[in-house]
């Protein structure tokens, strides 16, 4: 596997940073999830729009430009003859001496870019549908830190999905400090009720996910269907009609209990299934070329 550190493609046992990288140190860095498809990468420009609104948001200065961060996700899914991947692209503040001042990082941001073939829970979970567990570690607030800013700072999912995965199960429903659902440790959360689509509102807490925009997008344009953001407890989701996990890693994905509460007829929904199938189209014939 070739791996992209800064600037250059080296071989997978050699891509080290320094252990005074400051996204080692503090998780001073950020980061985006990105899939390609059919040779197409999916939504690319949303994902660096992103990336760039995070950086802007801890004030890290890019030493790159959009176009150039393209080049080196193609370059990397090139350099590993990859045309179905997952791409995972760190920047981080970069080297410097011990201190959280970012002014002690003398040396320009680290820019990573890994590619590579991973599926997030197993198939088996994605054909019949998943249990998820509501957890006691709430989803940190945005007056501490924007959900929004996709950072290297990962502790308060892991620490969610470490008490799912006691219970269990694979995924954790995360609330935010009112009680009400906010999204999962690494995806956002659909509910679908008389036939009307509901997800958290970004005012939740979530981090709106380009996955759950695409989603929303087929609902509404495909099937016709109406899509609410709101407000929903774990008492919406447990008498909901289906339910299901969107996001990049893990894609589309039925929920069939929840806090082993059945939803339904603890099946795949219908509709879910529909989104789907119109998910998996769009994924193939949209996004851009690796070429
Ligand atoms: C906490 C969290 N929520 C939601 C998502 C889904 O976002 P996206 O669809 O943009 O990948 C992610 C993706 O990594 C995430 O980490």
């Amino acid at each position: 596997m070739k791996i992209y550190l800064d600037g250059k493609l080296v071989e997978n046992e050699d891509a080290k940073i320094s252990v005074f990288d400051h996204g080692f140190l503090y998780g001073d860095g950020i980061f985006e999830g990105i899939r390609a498809y059919n040779g197409r990468i999916f939504r690319l420009k949303e994902h660096l729009d992103r990336l760039l609104a995070s950086a802007k948001a801890i004030n890290l200065t890019i030493p790159m430009q959009q176009k150039d961060i393209e080049k080196a996700v193609i370059k990397t899914l090139l350099a590993n003859k990859l045309s179905d991947a997952y791409i995972r692209l760190i920047i981080t503040r970069g080297r410097g001496d011990l201190g959280l001042d970012p002014r002690n990082c003398t040396k320009p941001p680290t820019v990573v870019v890994i590619a590579d073939n991973i599926s997030m829970y197993s198939e088996e979970l994605y054909e019949n549908g998943m249990e998820v567990v509501t957890v006691s570690t709430r989803r940190i607030r945005q007056d501490s830190l924007s959900p929004n800013v996709k950072s290297l700072n990962y502790l308060n999912n892991i620490l969610a999905k470490m008490e799912a995965v006691r219970s269990g199960v694979m995924e954790a429903i995360m609330l935010n400090s009112e009680g009400y659902v906010v999204e999962c440790t690494g995806d956002n959360i659909f509910l679908i009720k008389n036939e009307i689509l509901y997800t958290p509102s970004g005012a939740e807490g979530a981090l709106v996910g380009i996955t759950r925009d695409a989603i929303m997008e087929l609902a509404k344009n495909k099937l016709k269907i109406q899509v609410k953001e709101g407000r929903l407890s774990t008492y919406d989701v447990y008498t909901a009609d289906e339910c299901f996990l969107t996001g990049t890693a893990a894609e589309v994905i039925p929920v069939i209990a929840a806090d082993s509460r059945q939803i339904a007829d603890g099946k795949p929904g219908k509709i879910t299934l529909k989104l789907i199938k119109e998910f998996k189209n769009l994924t193939r014939l949209t996004g851009t070329p690796i070429k």
